[in-house]
């Protein structure tokens, strides 16, 4: 019988549902004192260990396993290992990677490291990191998900160095920052893809179609990422405004923006080269002048561009057409977040 559609938040919600037991229970296998950093990560308990139900995050990745697999005629059960493995992943280089950005919110909380210290940030994120793994290796197929998610996680490390290789970098381009993009987030959600994938069952070339949708829906989900960095409501994000100006990442839109001729090119050239980060009041300004010169527009138009490639590739597997609309809304949801 055909199943009524989800919303994007339903199937968000759900998944969450279904992974967050699994989570629980790795954690609870976790040395003692490090539950205790990694649960206040995911906002469970407060650091003096009062209980807490505060953002969770999106579970996207989870959902992404979980619809990869059925989409394929597979099941939430078979999936359920990969999907933990990812969420795990996923948080644990969040953690490192707020120490590296010296970020202090995340989810509208404190990040772990200004909550409890660097070393505890890196140790939850190890913890988490090892626990993927462990996750995997003990399920079904880990001969063929387990050097999956390896190189994965090998192209998520060279994307988030090179992201840092590339702040102030004036003279890096759009494709420069595709590339370290693709590296740093569209390898995950790909590699979620595959393994729902691969834990269906299905042959290799229906896995491959799968792949390719989680690649380009993650350059999709960056893209858009990267227009929250500069124009999201701090609200929204659980993040300070302007963020990505204020600590001059590369972006999308920067690396746009720096690629053009005239004067609001110039002067972003010449703030991002400075020695002093911009000021509150200049990190405005570049974000009106970018918007008026319609770089903001052309970042979600090629979000957009790269979400529709990603329904193409997803049509290509043929998948469960339930499942394959459920995906599709989700697609939906990445361009027209805002958080
Ligand atoms: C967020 O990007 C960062 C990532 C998506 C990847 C971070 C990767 C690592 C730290 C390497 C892998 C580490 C482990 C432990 C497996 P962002 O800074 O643009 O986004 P944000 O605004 O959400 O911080
Ligand atoms: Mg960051």
């Amino acid at each position: 019988m055909r199943m009524p559609r989800r919303s994007a938040r339903h199937i968000l919600d759900d998944s969450y549902a279904l992974a967050y037991p699994a989570l629980r229970s790795a954690v609870e296998e976790f040395p003692e004192a490090i539950q205790h950093p990694v649960g206040v990560h995911f906002g469970w308990w407060d650091r003096a260990g009062n209980a807490l139900r505060s953002n969770p995050g999106k579970s996207l990745r989870s959902a992404l396993v979980i619809l990869s697999c059925q989409a394929l005629g597979g099941s939430i059960r078979q999936a359920l290992p990969a999907a933990l493995a990812v969420e795990m992943v996923h948080n644990a280089s969040l953690l490192h990677d707020d120490i590296i950005d010296n970020d202090r919110l995340r989810r509208g909380r404190a990040s772990l490291w200004s909550a409890m210290g660097v070393p505890a940030a890196i140790l939850a994120g190890d913890a988490l990191f090892f626990g993927s793994l462990h996750a995997l290796t003990g399920a079904p197929h880990a001969d063929r998900t387990v050097p999956v998610f390896l190189a994965a996680v090998q192209n998520l490390i060279e994307g988030e160095y090179v992201d840092t290789l590339m702040e102030k970098d004036t003279t890096a381009t759009l494709d420069d920052a595709l590339d370290m993009i693709a590296g740093k987030t569209a390898e995950l959600l790909s590699c979620a893809c595959t393994l729902g994938a691969i834990l269906s069952g299905a042959e290799d070339e229906r896995v491959q179609h799968l792949s390719r949708f989680g690649l380009l829906l993650g350059v999709a989900f960056q893209c858009t990422d990267d227009v929250l960095g500069i124009w999201g409501d701090p609200e929204a994000t659980g993040k300070p405004a302007r963020s990505d100006l204020r600590s001059r990442k590369l972006s999308v839109p920067i690396a746009l923006a720096l690629n053009e001729n005239g004067p609001p090119a110039e002067r972003l050239r010449a703030l991002y080269r400075r020695e002093a980060p911009p000021t509150e009041a200049e990190s405005r300004v570049i974000a009106d002048e970018l918007e008026r010169h319609g770089v903001r527009g052309a970042v979600v138009d090629l979000a957009r561009e790269n979400a529709g490639e990603a329904l193409a590739a997803l049509h290509s597997c043929d998948p469960d057409p339930v499942t394959s609309e459920e995906l599709a809304e989700l697609t939906k949801m990445i361009l027209q977040r805002s958080s």
